[in-house]
């Protein structure tokens, strides 16, 4: 299914993964209100804008009465639950920071806003403090099933089996667990992307969050610049989403801001593809720019409030619903108890 290209094929595939999304998981969207906290990153991956090897980026952190306002806002405009997203950092001082959001957001919401978290590689102890404070999602990718290409990926001291070993962790302490991958990575073959979702499946993953690979140009990978081809990253990404709700049938899969990035609909055919999440960003305006993972990254001057009511009428264009004031959890989830 992975390799269909004729255009008929790929409309086929989209409409019966389309089927499988009603069936199983309906065609409510759940929105989740992005907050990037911040761009410091330890980490270096050689695809990413914020790696800390990029001194062109300016760094930012956002403070804790600003990231309660944005909760706050959220939690009025009736989205059900929110992201707090990262660069990775490992110190007791940012475990305690995100312990206290994670505490804040639940009270000023009287416990209703749920609270995923996208904060990276952590212990077993900052995952099991972070859960107890009230969060109860975690997304994590693996970004790629292919231990060799994680290799070439990454520089040598981040480990693909410590990534594996945390998404099991997570699990264990009963996070309704999220992964993903990047699609058209370079040196990825069709064959890494089926090994992929069977790794979703052995893993027993909750939820998915996946989009196109986009190169940025002040990274090791900005030589891929010239030779990409957006329309093609859009198709594949649509058909691994597609290929996913027809394989694992009943876990949340986002359609991502990477594919908006590529083209204005992009999340729109997302979801008609098989994806029933989207991730609103509302992080504040004034830190968007510096939370430039990819080139091209949308919405870096469009308010949270104009981007949801246009987010919201193109949903309804296409005949979903949207679930607001619900948590939306992975039907996955509930299945495996
Ligand atoms: N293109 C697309 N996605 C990227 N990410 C990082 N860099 C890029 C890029 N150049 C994704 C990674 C990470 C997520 C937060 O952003 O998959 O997990
Ligand atoms: Fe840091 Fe994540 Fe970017 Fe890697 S992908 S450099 S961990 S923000």
């Amino acid at each position: 299914m992975l390799s269909l290209s004729a255009a008929d094929e790929v409309q086929a595939l989209y409409k019966h993964a389309y089927e499988v999304k009603k069936q199983y998981v309906g065609t409510t969207v759940y929105f989740r209100g992005l907050i990037e906290l911040s761009n410091v990153c330890t980490k270096n991956c050689y695809y990413c804008g914020i790696r800390s090897g990029n001194p062109l980026v300016e760094r930012y952190a956002i403070g804790k009465e600003e990231v309660l306002a944005e909760a706050a806002w959220c939690f009025e405009q009736r989205y059900g639950s929110i992201v707090l997203q990262a660069g990775e950092r490992s110190n007791a001082t940012w475990t305690e920071f995100v312990t206290e959001l994670i505490a804040g957001i639940k009270e000023l919401s009287q416990g209703q806003l749920g609270i995923t978290l996208s904060l990276g590689e952590q212990t077993e102890d900052v995952y099991r403090r972070w859960f107890e404070a009230g969060a109860h999602r975690y997304l994590l990718r693996i970004e790629t099933s292919n231990p060799t290409l994680y290799k070439m990926l990454h520089p040598a001291d981040h480990s693909y089996e410590a990534r594996v070993q945390c998404l099991r962790t997570l699990k264990k302490l009963g996070f309704q667990t999220g992964t993903g991958v990047m699609i058209g990575l370079p040196g990825q073959s069709v064959e890494d992307l089926a090994d992929d979702i069977l790794f979703f499946y052995d893993e027993d993953i909750d939820m998915l969050g996946m989009g196109p690979f986009i190169p940025h140009k002040d990274t090791p990978l900005g030589y891929l610049v010239a030779s990409y081809d957006p329309e093609q990253a859009v198709e594949t990404g649509l058909k691994m989403i597609a290929v996913c709700r027809i394989a694992l049938k009943d876990v949340n899969i986002a359609s991502t801001t990477a594919l908006q990035a590529l083209k204005p609909s992009g999340r729109e055919m997302g979801l008609l593809a098989g994806a029933n999440i989207i991730m609103p960003n509302i992080t504040d305006t004034r830190f968007r720019r510096g939370y430039q993972l990819y080139e091209g990254k949308p919405g870096l001057d469009e308010n949270a409030l104009t981007s949801r009511q246009s987010l919201e009428k193109s949903i309804l264009s296409i005949g979903e619903t949207i679930g607001y004031g619900q948590w939306g959890d992975s039907q996955h989830f509930r299945n495996r108890g």
